[in-house]
């Protein structure tokens, strides 16, 4: 298996490049109200540099777990597992090696849809039993960027896959996503500790700087929520979020059957991280990443990540594009 690199177009002009390292979306261009056709997510310059420069997840799929388990183990059926610890004694996305970091098989190529599988043998990271994961890429004529999960195993296991695009609306050259008008439809999110883990509580977004339920841009209480990395509570199957950018015109709705949706402002990109350019810097791209609420492994309040071999987990993510 080697390093490969993939272009998928639509008939209106929306391409992207993935490669198989991580299952990175390297870039995704995207025609604006203007005519003019921007990059719109963040990323390195060539698929090769993925697997050799350090990155904060920049369009690749996170698992087993993705997002954190709370010092590093949980307890299944009374047994307890020890996860790599790789967020102070917490573990994220999937630990030292992760998902974003293995060279997936790819099993299908087509002119509008990849199919890539990962195999994570029992013991991977931690975790118990054979998981096989795939992640499938679709982009549609209808400018939808559909991003399928299955996780199947052969024994009691978890797993929470998403993907960890940065998108700026703007063009992934473009200073920062403050004025991204934002819409996130969720009454509730999971509060968290100083170390980013939840409490347990699902809170009100109103009255909160986390209250996106009316439109609002993303810089106006971005210092107040001291940077955007949370996990909301989405309504029902559906519509998780909307965004717009009066520079390009472009809009992109997020649907999804996941329970949660974290949004990320990017709060840890810090300048020492270089791709398509560009240098990027705190705040350059937003996540909106679908997914289990953080640390679910822990917080049987929480809906389960558990996956068993007689019930495959399933999920999808729609990124539609209009403008
Ligand atoms: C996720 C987390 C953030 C951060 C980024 C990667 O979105 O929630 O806290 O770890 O990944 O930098």
């Amino acid at each position: 298996m080697s390093i490969r690199t993939f272009e998928l177009a639509n008939k209106n002009g929306i391409a992207m490049t993935v490669t198989n390292y991580g299952c990175a979306i390297i870039s995704l261009r995207v025609p604006g109200k203007d005519g003019k056709t921007r990059d719109i997510v963040l990323g390195l310059d060539n698929a090769e540099d993925y697997a050799s420069k350090a990155h904060p997840y920049f369009g690749s799929i996170c698992g087993r777990v993705a997002n954190r388990v709370g010092n590093a183990r949980f307890t299944l059926d009374g047994k307890e597992y020890n996860l790599e610890a790789n967020d102070g004694p917490h573990h994220l996305h999937g630990g030292l090696v992760g998902f974003d970091k293995k060279l997936w098989t790819v099993e299908e190529v087509a002119a509008n849809k990849l199919v890539f599988s990962l195999v994570s043998p029992d013991g991977d990271g931690g975790y118990p039993g054979k998981l096989v994961a795939y992640c499938i890429y679709q982009l549609t004529d209808d400018n939808i960027l559909r991003i399928d999960y299955r996780a199947e195993t052969d024994t009691k296991t978890v797993c929470n896959l998403t993907n960890h695009s940065y998108f700026n609306l703007e063009g992934h050259d473009s200073s920062n996503i403050y004025n991204h008008e934002m819409q996130i439809f969720a009454d509730k999110y999971t509060p968290v500790d100083e170390t980013l883990i939840p409490t347990g509580k699902l809170a009100d977004v109103a009255g909160t700087p986390f209250d996106f339920r009316d439109v609002k841009l993303v810089g106006q209480d971005i210092d107040a929520a001291g940077g955007f990395d949370h996990n909301y509570v989405l309504r029902e199957e559906g519509v998780a979020a909307s965004v717009y950018s009066p520079v390009s015109g472009i809009r992109m709705t997020v649907k999804t059957n996941s329970p949660g949706m974290q949004f990320y402002s990017g709060n840890f990109i810090d300048g020492t991280v270089q791709g398509k350019g560009v240098t990027y810097q705190k705040h350059s791209g937003f996540c909106l990443e679908t997914q289990f609420f953080p640390d679910a492994v822990n917080k049987p309040e929480f809906a389960s990540a558990v996956v068993t071999a007689d019930c495959p987990q399933e999920f999808y993510t729609k990124f539609k594009f209009e403008w």
